[in-house]
């Protein structure tokens, strides 16, 4: 039977602890995802939600079930994957243009100099970093430092965007402001894009569907909201539109009334 685009089927992951029984941290998570699909995954703190990114991004192994990406498993990392972390890992002696450079240059490496030229800037336009180019990472602010880091990632072409609360450690303006960037992007590059947050609004605003993780251990996916907003969306329009009170209702139900935890 052909499977999706990314498909996780039976996934654990247990870890070991010393003298102690493994912890497992996560249990029977299947998952069918398409592509073009924006997916959030939202649950409390340390119900796994970076442990299923690191399995999908092949730097780390679930200890049982099966990832399969375009129908091949995937067993470690790849330049179909590409991942932002919260905090952004730029190369702190390289400049804006050469951090992308060098990964545009390591993965496409049959580019000729000008096409490798145009693919950088491109990218580098696509963030409205055109006036930072010639910078380095200590020289711009934390968003521009995670915009640098969605360009970079976006310029290798990868089948996958993964990102582990990417705007967490920005202030909400600029964290706005970087959503609006990845929904425009979204709009031209259609990439299938997993995006772990713990912002209710920001999930909705941004997915297609939002995964919501019960507690750990033992974590596992509780329910999956649909959610069923036209593209482009306004965020202050969306606050109106009785979609998006649905979404945002569901899933603070679910987090605060469902699988609440008090130490979050
Ligand atoms: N290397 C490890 N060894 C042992 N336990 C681990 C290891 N990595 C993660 N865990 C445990 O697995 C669980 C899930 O961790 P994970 O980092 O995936 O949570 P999370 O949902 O991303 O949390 P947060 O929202 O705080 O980032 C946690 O209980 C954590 O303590
Ligand atoms: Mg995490």
């Amino acid at each position: 039977m052909a499977k999706s685009f990314l498909s996780l089927e039976n996934i654990e992951k247990r870890f070991p602890i010393p003298g102690k029984d493994d912890y497992i941290a996560v249990t029977d998570v299947n998952l069918q995802i398409q592509k073009d699909e924006i997916i959030s995954i939202i649950g409390h703190s340390g119900c796994g939600k970076s442990t299923l990114l690191n399995m999908i991004s092949g730097l780390d192994m679930q200890t049982s079930g099966f990832i399969f990406l375009k129908n091949k498993e995937i067993t470690g990392p790849g330049p179909d994957r590409a991942v932002v972390f919260q905090n952004h890992s730029l190369l702190p002696w390289l400049t804006v243009y050469d951090n992308i450079n060098m990964a545009v240059k390591k993965v496409m490496p049959e580019l000729s100099p000008q096409e490798l030229r145009a693919r950088v800037e491109k990218f580098i336009t696509m963030v409205n970093l055109d006036h930072a180019k010639d910078k380095y990472p200590g020289e711009i602010s934390g968003g521009m430092k995670q915009r640098v880091g969605i360009a970079r990632a976006l310029s290798v072409k990868p089948d996958v965007l993964l990102m582990d609360e990417p705007f967490g450690a920005l202030d909400s303006l600029t964290r706005a402001n970087l959503q609006e960037h990845l929904m425009r992007i979204q709009q031209n590059v259609k990439n299938t894009v997993i995006i772990i947050t713990h912002d209710v609004d920001e999930a909705v605003l941004l997915s297609d569907r939002v995964i919501m993780m019960t507690n750990g251990p033992e974590a596992t996916i509780g329910e999956v909201l649909e959610v069923n907003l036209e593209r482009p969306r306004d965020r202050v329009a969306l606050q109106e539109d009785p979609e998006y009170i649905r979404c945002r209702e569901a899933i603070l139900e679910f987090l605060y009334k469902k699988f609440a935890k008090e130490d979050d």
